[in-house]
């Protein structure tokens, strides 16, 4: 019998099992493989985070040891795809290139896109966590019309990407510490979110056979819209129009207004009915950023904190559970890091590569089926076509 469910928006259909992140939305709760998102911020760094998010259990030493030589092997991009950047305009959004790139990646790496060899599985997953860094940072350089910055092996994941997006021939830029941890910071705090509307688009294209790297390209289009990935860019944006703090009360009245469609960005989570764990982890940071360069006065964090406080008290957001989430802060730390807008959605796609290839991964491993939602349809009846003369 043709009988389903009908879920728009899927906020009570459940698409998979995994094992990889949890949440409970009630309690704000985020959990890797079981451990707390606030001690991996803390105690973790990434590359032992997507170690963890990939294969299930923390590294021995030797085993991170053997990992880290693996990404840092290949973060170098195919020599001919410096070409492919020139095909792009100056002033195309860098997400529109890493998009591109990312979906060209099966054609440089066709060796790592059989799906059914476990190995070259493995390969393609190395491969996307390597060079993702490479691909946005020379979409960054791309845009700002200075030479693309080769990746350096002798540093980290996070102060290689700091590298390849601020130095320039003329100038080695000189990674500060503290700095290099926040931009790690932001990197696991994105790492993976379950099915959220970009990694089910991957599980999605990977459930027809598709190659890794399409799989992976699909997620970044997906991440892009400003109720998703795009929603850091938008916030910055908006706190910014916002200006000043005596502005803040005009704001929350448009947010609240039905026949308005601004909404307040970095707000609202259609899991979290709570604090976003990743949006408290964030504000600290952005505090211990802003006071390391000595940005003490900054407006837009004042702005946000001001904004965030209104909100908490307003029967409006708490009536509808409606708290900050993860973008509300990163932007202002992107932003002190020298970071133009433009960015913040790409730095996110990059960060939630290898979230969407554990996924990916986890989806490989089993047996699954081709993901094929149905519908209500609610077109035009059968009826006889009309030749043009009788229209
Ligand atoms: N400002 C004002 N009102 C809001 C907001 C907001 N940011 N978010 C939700 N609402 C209202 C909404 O109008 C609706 O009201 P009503 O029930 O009266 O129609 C109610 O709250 C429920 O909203 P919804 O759109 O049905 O909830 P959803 O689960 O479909 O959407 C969301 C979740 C994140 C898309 C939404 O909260 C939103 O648009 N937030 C702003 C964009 C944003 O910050 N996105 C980032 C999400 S977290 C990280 C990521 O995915 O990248």
């Amino acid at each position: 019998a043709d009988v389903f469910t009908f879920d728009p928006g899927y906020t009570s259909t459940g698409s998979c099992e995994s094992k990889i992140t949890f949440i409970d939305g009630e309690k704000g709760e985020l959990l890797y493989r079981g451990y707390p998102i606030e001690q991996l911020a803390e105690k973790s760094h990434y590359l032992e985070v997507c170690y963890l998010l990939l294969y299930g259990e923390l590294p021995t030493k030797a085993q991170m040891d053997d990992f880290e030589t693996r990404v840092t092997k290949h973060t170098m991009l195919h020599e001919q795809m410096r070409n492919f950047y020139s095909g792009f305009r100056r002033d195309a959004h860098p997400m529109a290139v890493v998009c591109g790139v990312v979906g060209a990646m099966s054609a440089f790496y066709h060796d790592s896109t059989d799906i059914n060899d476990p190995w070259q599985r493995e390969v393609a997953t190395i491969r996307l966590i390597a060079k993702l860094p490479t691909i946005v940072a020379w979409a960054f350089k791309y845009a700002a019309g200075q030479p693309f910055v080769y990746p350096r092996n002798d540093l980290n994941y996070a102060e290689n990407f700091l590298h390849m997006c601020f130095s320039v021939p003329a100038e080695e830029y000189k990674v500060d510490p503290i700095l290099a941890k926040a931009m790690d910071r932001i990197f696991t705090l994105h790492a993976d979110h379950e099915q959220n509307a970009s990694t089910s688009t991957v599980r999605l294209a990977g459930s027809s056979g598709a190659n890794p790297f399409a799989c992976i390209a699909a997620g970044v289009a997906c991440l892009w819209g400003p109720a998703h990935g795009g929603a850091n860019q938008a916030c910055l944006e908006m706190l910014r129009e916002i200006g000043t703090v005596d502005q803040i009360p005009t704001y929350i009245k448009k947010a609240k207004d039905k026949n308005d469609p601004f909404r307040l960005m970095g707000f609202g989570h259609r899991v979290y009915k709570n604090f976003d764990p990743r949006a408290k982890v964030m504000k600290e940071s952005a505090d211990e950023v802003l006071g390391l360069l000595g940005i003490e006065n900054n407006e837009t964090l004042a702005v946000a904190k001001e904004l965030e406080k209104i909100a908490l008290e307003d029967e409006y957001f708490v009536e509808k559970k409606l708290y900050p989430n993860v973008d509300f802060y990163s932007g202002i730390i992107l932003e002190a890091m020298g970071f133009p807008t433009s960015m913040f959605t790409p730095i996110f796609a990059l960060s939630r590569t290898v979230g969407w290839i554990s996924q990916w991964k986890e989806m490989m491993e089993e047996s699954s089926k081709i993901g094929r939602p149905r519908q209500l349809y609610t077109g035009a009846a059968f009826r006889d076509y009309v030749d043009v003369a009788g229209r």
